[in-house]
């Protein structure tokens, strides 16, 4: 007999689920057992831990009775652990560690190498901030530091794994603010030298740009669309390690504009929006309203590029609200009459400004031939990306130039573990940025600033992009 914990999963479907538990009833009494539940996209696993004494060929005959059914013994993956050349790597199952505190998100996560969640644990600070008005980064911080031992322990006992089982532990470094960097770099680095396993640092974009590859058959290269709270980015994704910069923004990112405009129209004043992010809010309202009931301006029409620019809407959506409190005598908390009118529009207006930009990032695709002809994808990720109405107006957008579009589902798009541990997982594979030396590991730092990577923005000036029709939705 030995001790040991042996993973059952089972996939969606109640009968499953029923069989299994009677399967463990029956033949292996004594045992504990702890069911956990992990959302996988599009899927809902069923993972049981059964923890206890083991006899030897008893995991393997409730795997063979769950064959088809991803069962695996832990034991199975720490043997194989320990061996890291790349040929033994590619015959079995891998499992990384995802840490990510980037942000106001304290998130940890391990993956296998087919995309499966084994284990996931996520704090949002967001209700936190509310009562600042907003992310105070020493907050932050200190939130991330008091979470984190507790997201990354609930993930691991999720998955029924121990830090041997695993093959990499990978955490995001850059870019962020660099308080809250600071927490997951060095939790991840010293978990890396204290269990001896190798270490890859993320670039917190390319995790939200390869998310969709987690769920998805999207093949390099291909377009990304990155909005985020911190982000607003079309870049080419031409390989794991190779990443071109086509538009960026010149000054906020959407989801600030969207934070914002929320935060100046009250929002969190409406029972309904009182936890929603900014974003949440703004699309939850704006379906009950007239999107062309007040005039934005059109940031950026008179430049043929596909740089971004939110303030002016920022702004907009501020003097709109100011001019029409006044004009309500609207005092203290109370919020506008015509509130959902003005989400519908701000949103409308954010949405146009980024169809019109990935619009013309597309015309420069194909001027430049830097994507195949017969297989033109966007990847829309970044936590604006969970916005419906964006997304449809997108899909619109695709539609017209020919390409397929690609988002990861919106739990996966806003920051998680999930997204640092595929990231990981694909760097794995290819054996490209992972640190297996002490010292090399070590001198890892965080970066609050650090591009994809080359720039292709005074190119696409140069062009000069001019687009006939623009896409209506
Ligand atoms: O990617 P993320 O979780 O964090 C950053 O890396 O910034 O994105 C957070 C942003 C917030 O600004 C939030 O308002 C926005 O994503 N967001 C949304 C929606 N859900 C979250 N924006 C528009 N529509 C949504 N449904
Ligand atoms: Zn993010």
């Amino acid at each position: 007999m030995m001790a040991n914990t042996c993973i059952v999963q089972c996939w969606k479907g109640w009968w499953r689920i029923n069989s299994l538990n009677n399967e463990i009833r029956r033949n292996y009494k004594g045992l504990s057992k702890h069911r956990a539940i992990a959302s996988v996209p599009n899927n809902v696993k069923f993972i049981t831990s059964l923890t206890g004494q083991w006899a030897r060929g008893q995991a393997s005959r409730l795997h063979a009775h769950y064959r088809g059914l991803a069962t695996r013994p832990p034991q199975y993956a720490k043997r194989r652990a320990t061996t890291t050349s790349a040929s033994s790597l590619e015959k079995d199952i891998l499992y990384i560690l995802g840490i990510e505190t980037s942000c106001d998100d304290t998130g940890a996560a391990v993956v296998s190498d087919t995309g499966e969640v084994l284990g996931e644990s996520h704090f949002n600070q967001h209700n936190i901030h509310l009562r600042y008005g907003g992310i105070i980064p020493v907050v932050a911080k200190d939130l991330h530091k008091k979470k984190i031992e507790e997201v990354v322990t609930t993930a691991m006992a999720q998955a029924g794994m121990s830090f041997g089982d695993l093959d990499a532990i990978a955490t995001t470094v850059k870019p962020g603010m660099p308080m809250s960097l600071s927490v997951g770099t060095n939790y991840g680095k010293s978990l890396a030298l204290s269990t001896g396993k190798p270490f890859i640092p993320i670039h917190h974009m390319e995790a939200h740009a390869l998310t969709v590859r987690m769920v998805e058959k999207v093949e390099f290269p291909f377009l990304v669309l990155l909005v985020s709270g911190g982000h607003s980015l079309l870049v080419l994704a031409h390989s794991i390690d190779h990443w071109s910069i086509i538009g960026q923004t010149i000054d906020d990112a959407p989801g600030e504009a969207l934070d914002k405009g929320a935060r100046r129209l009250k929002l969190r004043n409406i029972p309904e929006c009182a936890t929603m992010s900014g974003g949440q809010a703004i699309e939850h309202l704006a379906v009950r309203g007239d999107p062309h009931a007040f005039e934005f301006p059109t940031p950026m029409w008179k430049y043929r590029d596909c740089t971004f620019s939110f303030s002016g809407l920022k702004n907009a959506v501020k003097r709109i609200t100011e001019n029409l409190e006044e004009q309500y005598e609207i005092e203290g908390g109370s919020v506008l009459p015509c509130v959902e009118d003005i989400c519908a529009s701000y949103q409308y207006a954010i949405t146009k400004h980024l169809v019109r930009q990935t619009h013309k990032a597309m015309l420069f695709v194909d001027v430049r031939d830097l994507l195949p002809k017969e297989n033109r994808i966007l990847v829309v990720s970044g936590g604006v990306a969970c916005n419906q109405y964006i997304r449809a107006a997108l899909q619109k957008l695709c539609s017209h130039t020919g390409y397929q579009l690609f988002c990861p589902p919106p739990k996966l798009c806003t920051d998680n573990g999930i997204m640092i541990a595929w990231n990981g997982m694909e760097r794995w594979k290819a054996q490209t940025g992972v640190l297996y030396n002490k010292q090399e590991i070590e001198d890892v730092t965080f970066e609050a600033r650090c591009a994809i990577g080359e720039d292709l923005t005074e190119d696409v000036r140069n062009l000069g992009i001019t687009v006939k029709k623009w896409v209506k939705f």
